[in-house]
């Protein structure tokens, strides 16, 4: 067994970033200031969109994302179950409705054939938010097309996804708006911080004057030799500026992501190749194809529950003993309290989010594992495996 505990998730924080956050904090500029500027520059030209809108998190870039397309109250909002707390949340902020659409059992994420046919009962569809769960992006061409009929905004939740490519093409350039998340466990992370980014220069515009208070122009510019006093409130905004701090670590960290990418490549890898031997007990993620690319901000294995006489949670139990981090995304949002109770979804809606739910299993996959440490996960989850099959 490990002599030590593998956390499920760490940042790679070198020496780096920590000169750069030294560095801004010798400016005497910590909050919204030149380096939030240039990693929106860098963001944008590295995901190949025409405007990056940095962010305090992910959850105010989906918020800022739905204000900028003109969500509004009783309107419905399209998007999976299979997600974290933020996409859906972000719909109830605006009074709309969240309409789930199930999802594909291999990929995790929204069933295209399944959308086309939930759209046709929807009265005030508006927007859908695709989930690019993992890290391994979803089948845009069947959702763009489904969403150009329908007249719908696409806002990609690209939470895990940088970066991630779909047919060549970057996510982030793809739908009307895409948003990505820099939380500490993300692929590159800034602390806390999340970006917004967009072809369209009026949707970038209305963001980054709601992410600070609605007002006409950029606080920090009425502070520059030359800047005005004056400004302006347009309308009643929010307070999601990201601070030079946390875009000194993007800046730092967006410098190292091919090589944090390959890294995270070689582990995966290395799991889907180690537990090919355990087929009869659980099924691998799928690879992106190969016009894609998966940025493998997780690695979610699923139990074949039929082949084992122990359930998810008890196998999680196990590797815990044997000192390894795993987690759970997600539990469908739909199965959870207050979906049930405001919207009326019950458990077997979604059938298929809440039968993958109770068989996956996130392992550690970060850049920081060493050789030994992914071995050490492969050892745990072959012992476990080997003493419950049946
Ligand atoms: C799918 C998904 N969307 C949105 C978020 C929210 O990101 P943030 O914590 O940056 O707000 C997360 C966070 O883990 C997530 O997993």
């Amino acid at each position: 067994m490990r002599p030590t505990f593998l956390p499920f998730a760490a940042p790679s924080i070198g020496e780096e970033e920590i000169a750069e956050v030294v560095d801004t904090l010798r400016s005497g500029w910590l909050t919204t200031g030149p380096k939030v500027g240039r990693f929106e520059e860098e963001f944008a030209a590295r995901v190949r969109a025409q405007h990056a809108v940095a962010v305090n998190s992910c959850t105010a870039a989906l918020h800022l994302a739905l204000e900028a397309v003109g969500i509004k109250r009783d309107d419905e909002v399209i998007t999976s179950p299979m997600t974290f707390a933020a996409t859906g949340e972000v719909i109830h902020y605006f009074g709309a409705r969240p309409v789930f659409v199930d999802i594909d059992p291999v990929t995790m994420s929204i069933d295209p054939a399944l959308l086309a046919a939930t759209i046709t009962r929807c009265r005030r569809p508006k927007a859908i938010i695709p989930v690019h769960v993992a890290g391994l992006a979803c089948d845009m061409d069947p959702i763009a097309a489904i969403a150009r009929q329908h007249g719908l905004k696409i806002i990609e939740d690209a939470a895990h996804a940088f970066p991630t490519r779909y047919k060549g093409r970057m996510i982030g350039a793809i739908g009307d708006v895409t948003c990505f998340s820099f939380y500490s466990t993300k692929t590159i992370t800034t602390g806390e911080g999340g970006m917004a980014t967009t072809d369209d220069p009026a949707i970038a515009e209305r963001m980054r004057m709601m992410s600070l208070h609605g007002i006409s122009k950029n606080a920090w510019t009425r502070y520059e030799a030359g800047g005005s006093w004056y400004y302006e409130i347009l309308s009643p905004g929010f307070k999601y500026n990201m601070t030079d701090l946390a875009a000194a670590l993007g800046l730092a960290q967006l410098k190292k992501a091919d090589q944090f990418l390959a890294r995270r490549q070689a582990i995966a890898r290395r799991y889907t190749e180690a537990f090919a031997a355990l087929a009869d007990c659980l099924e691998t993620p799928p690879d992106a194809p190969a016009d894609s690319q998966h940025s493998w901000h997780l690695y979610v294995i699923k139990l074949r529950l039929d082949r084992l006489n122990v359930d998810r949670d008890q196998f999680i139990t196990e590797l815990k003993a044997a000192r390894i981090g795993v987690s759970v995304h997600f539990i469908p949002l739909h199965m959870h309290p207050y979906y049930r109770e405001t919207y009326g979804y019950r458990p077997e809606d979604f059938p298929r989010a809440r039968e993958v739910y109770r068989r996956i299993i996130s392992l550690p996959i970060y850049p920081s594992m060493t050789d030994a440490d992914v071995e050490s996960v492969i050892d745990a989850v072959t012992a476990v495996c080997r003493s419950h099959a049946k």
